[in-house]
């Protein structure tokens, strides 16, 4: 069966045309969720009204379609990475859980990860060292805010020890500095350990280049501006052959519908698990989660990443310096290579955050305050122009009893 029409909306730098409901003044918030384009709404709706009308017919008509995204998503991560090593995981969390319990691990295995990271990286390798006795090694993220060679002789100096595994962000949520993934990579491996990688923050708005990944998971609802419920998970073909599912559900077996297709004496349970990304996919699929980041999907590679962050990056080149005259502190790394779409301060002594961001908000920019720094985090439907809005309201807001 032909998978169901893309989306034939057109995305375009700094326009929110797509976006007709979208309440807030200047939208900054493509760190935390995305808003729903038009071109998302109506592939969402698509897949419902298929349903509605045919059950499982709806199911048959969608099911095409998971094959076609998983080659839009591999495409854009780059690194020469196939459409059949990915698959579809509810967020970034399970693609993380699926690796950290399917390694074959041995007892005393150690794992990096790094100070400050969001916790959706660190909570399963918690879990898996309790379960399976591996030794978490801390890498501090300070000599990455130094320079990237800082950071990447302060891992350096972690592996040296032996490590199974380095895990770490692509960009790290609360500063918006991007972490050396490439480097990152090459180093892990020189020193026998794989690298994964947890992509939200960064894909869709900055170039990732994953040939030197072993694992990406990506939730859909950030930079990828897609609904929450649909993200992926991406393994290297040689760590998938080796990982041992311990998570599988009943479609991670080979042959795994014929007993539903292909009449009697098809039912058994001794089928061998797939070696590949797509046995994280346990059961049901969420197809308007997929349909939808389909179509948002596809508005990015029209514009491309490269354009996207060039725009982005133009956005903060102008924002950056008038926060900074009004007394707030950027993190943004001096360094182009550790820069990505949000750029995040700190406020002026005596600001109250919260205060502040609230007043913010009142004023129609929307933005989030993780872990005490103010985020800023337009994307491709951003105008230039909203950066004087912004500085306008930061203003308004600094008048009005932020102190
Ligand atoms: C770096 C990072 N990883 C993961 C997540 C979220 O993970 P999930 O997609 O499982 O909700 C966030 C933010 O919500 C994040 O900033």
């Amino acid at each position: 069966m032909d998978a169901p029409p893309r989306t034939t909306h057109r995305a375009e730098l700094g326009s929110r045309a797509l976006f007709p409901d979208l309440a807030a003044r200047s939208y900054l918030n493509h760190a935390a969720i995305s808003p729903a384009s038009l071109a998302v709404r109506e592939q969402a709706k698509a897949v419902l009204d298929d349903y509605a009308r045919g059950g499982l017919a709806g199911l048959e008509a969608w099911l095409p379609q998971k094959a076609r995204l998983k080659e839009t998503l591999a495409a854009l991560l780059g690194g020469g990475v196939r459409g059949e090593d990915l698959g579809f995981v509810p967020n970034t969390t399970a693609g993380v859980v699926q690796v950290a319990f399917s390694l074959p691990w041995e007892r005393g295995d150690r794992v990096v990860l790094f100070e400050g990271e969001f916790p959706a990286n660190v909570t399963p390798w918690q879990q898996a060292a309790e379960l399976f006795g591996l030794e978490l090694v801390w890498v501090p993220l300070a000599p990455f805010y130094e320079s990237v060679e800082a950071g990447l002789a302060a891992t350096e100096r972690a592996l040296a020890g032996g490590a199974r595994l380095v895990a770490v962000s692509a960009v790290e949520f609360q500063t918006g500095l991007r972490m050396p993934v490439e480097a990152l990579g090459g180093l892990a491996h020189r020193h026998g350990a794989e690298l994964f990688v947890d992509a939200i923050q960064g894909l869709g708005v900055v170039p990732l280049d994953v040939a030197e990944v072993d694992y990406v998971a990506c939730g859909g609802h950030k930079w990828l501006m897609g609904l929450e419920g649909a993200g992926f998970l991406y393994v290297d073909p040689a760590a998938a052959a080796r990982m041992v599912p311990r998570l599988a559900g009943w479609l991670g077996h080979e042959d795994a519908l014929s007993f539903l297709f292909q009449g009697a004496g098809h039912l058994r349970y001794d089928r061998p698990l797939r070696h590949e990304a797509s046995v994280v996919e346990q059961g049901a699929p969420n197809h308007v989660g997929l349909a939808a980041l389909e179509a948002s999907v596809d508005l990015i590679q029209q514009l491309g990443v490269e354009a996207i962050f060039a725009h982005v990056s133009a956005f903060h080149d102008r924002l950056e310096p008038q926060l900074v005259e009004r007394g707030f502190t950027s993190k943004r790394a001096a360094d182009p290579r550790a820069r990505s779409g949000s750029l995040c301060v700190l406020p002026p002594e005596g600001v109250e955050l919260g205060a502040l961001k609230a007043a913010l908000v009142e004023q129609g920019v929307d933005v989030t305050m993780p872990d005490g720094h103010l985020r800023f985090a337009p994307h491709w439907p951003n105008a230039l122009e909203e950066v004087e809005w912004v500085v306008e309201a930061v203003d308004g807001a600094m008048g009005s009893g932020t102190r």
